[in-house]
């Protein structure tokens, strides 16, 4: 066990910026939007809400209550609470993070040089042929360890000095311009046929299985669950918070954003017409289509670009950070190492392992399928069981500091029985074989 004194959070406001920093990422503007896209628009937004409310809200405050209680790092905290028999569990969520940083700096790393680009020479008319510019040759390793290097400088500065900081000023200015960009983006010519995309629903569609799991893999990912970045940050609170007001905040903020960036991208996309080239998407859909709407748009374009751009890079940099963080706090408590080494040498690790997604789309998009959906699911039905089953009193946990209020049954039921059930279904039903399908198709 390590000397050192855990660090805490300076402020409840900064805590809970930090979690939304986590949660609103890529995931709310690329995936998100790319998902919703490929499922049919308005069936897959309310699919995804469901999931969110009934399976990522319960997790989420489970998360909480563990790294609260244990005020650990995961692989510590589920020893804490469940002996060493977890230990496993803890070490799936730290191998998660690993793989999920390892490509999603990949894809900010695009996204810092799509924004620098454009800051200095606007939007390529031909986005396709820039897309393939920015994913192939070697450059993308470039960008990705640039991206990684402001991941690592911002870890290492600790919790209060680095992460809190950074979302205190972040996260409000990414507020800011998602919501500036939908009010422009009300004001297009295409707005009303893309909003009747996004929010009409097509009730055959929302039965598909594949929707559902897609849902559901978007639910965990969006609100970084079933990895331990929210248990991770949770472990620096002190003990007062009112973690179920907390988990409402965090989970309604997220959904927020994915929403309003839903109501920029489905204007924007539907001015020039570009709905069939995003429906058959694939992760490049997005920084295709909305770039080359941009640059049909001239000057006004140019600036609502570099904005959602930035925007992006701001997210993902939240977001990376806590997946990085996982990993850190890890090496801290169990092996005892230094923060700034341990941040080093792990964002090393994670560097290298980008390489082959910087290097390959399909190398890429087959992590996100792995990491992205099929553990983090897997670590979710994990916890889930492990707060519904295993430990003492996970309500007292989750209670401290919400005396008042009267919902911790309906929430135990929920991890209990609707988590497992509906996650295990998803996961071993569909997203299992859809990835054992996509590893086959990439081998042969
Ligand atoms: N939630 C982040 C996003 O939506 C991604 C993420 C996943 C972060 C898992 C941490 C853990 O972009």
């Amino acid at each position: 066990m390590s000397a050192q004194p855990r660090e805490q959070w300076a402020s409840r406001l900064g805590f809970v910026l930090a979690a939304v920093g986590s949660a609103v990422g890529l995931g709310n503007m690329w995936r998100f939007s790319y998902l919703t896209a490929e499922n049919g628009g308005a069936a897959f937004l309310l699919l995804y809400l469901a999931m969110t409310a009934l399976v990522g809200l319960p997790v989420l405050l489970a998360e909480f209550a563990v790294g609260r209680g244990a005020g650990k790092s995961p692989v510590a905290a589920l020893e804490h609470f469940g002996g060493r028999a977890w230990r496993p569990l803890g070490m799936l969520f730290v191998a998660s993070g690993l793989l999920i940083l390892a490509y999603y700096s990949v894809i900010a790393g695009w996204t810092v040089r799509y924004a620098l680009e454009a800051i200095l020479w606007g939007f390529s008319a031909d986005a396709a042929a820039h897309f393939g510019h920015v994913t192939t040759g070697f450059l993308p390793v470039v960008w990705h360890l640039f991206f990684m290097a402001l991941t690592i400088g911002v870890v290492s500065g600790g919790i209060k000095g680095g992460i809190e900081r950074a979302s205190l000023v972040l996260m409000p200015l990414l507020f800011v311009i998602v919501a500036g960009l939908a009010v422009y983006a009300a004001t297009l010519p295409g707005a009303s046929a893309g909003y009747a995309y996004y929010l009409q629903v097509d009730w055959d569609e929302i039965l598909s299985p594949h929707v559902l799991a897609d849902a559901a893999g978007q639910a965990f990912f969006s609100l970084s669950l079933g990895m331990g970045a929210m248990l991770t940050y949770a472990s620096y609170l002190s003990g007062r918070d009112n973690l179920p007001n907390q988990s409402v905040w965090v989970a309604g903020t997220d959904f927020a954003v994915a929403f309003v960036a839903g109501l920029v991208v489905f204007p924007l996309i539907f001015v020039l017409g570009l709905q069939e080239e995003v429906g058959g998407s694939t992760v490049g859909a997005l920084f295709i289509t909305l770039p080359s709407v941009f640059a049909a748009m001239g000057g006004a374009g140019t600036v609502v670009g570099i904005l959602f751009f930035v925007a992006l890079v701001v997210g993902a940099l939240t977001s990376a950070i806590s997946l990085l963080e996982v990993a850190v706090a890890s090496a801290m408590d169990t092996v005892g190492w230094q923060r700034r080494s341990a941040a080093l040498v792990l964002g090393a690790t994670i560097t290298v392992l980008g390489v082959p997604a910087a290097l390959s789309l399909d190398v890429l998009g087959l992590m996100d399928q792995i990491a992205g959906n099929v553990f983090l699911l897997a670590g979710g039905l994990g916890l889930s069981l492990f707060v519904g089953w295993r430990m003492d009193d996970p309500v007292a946990e989750a209670q401290a500091g919400a005396e008042g209020v009267r919902w911790f049954f309906l929430w135990r039921g929920l991890l209990r029985f609707v988590v497992p059930i509906v996650v295990a279904a998803i996961l071993f039903g569909v997203t299992i074989p859809d990835t054992i399908a996509a590893v086959r198709a990439f081998g042969g």
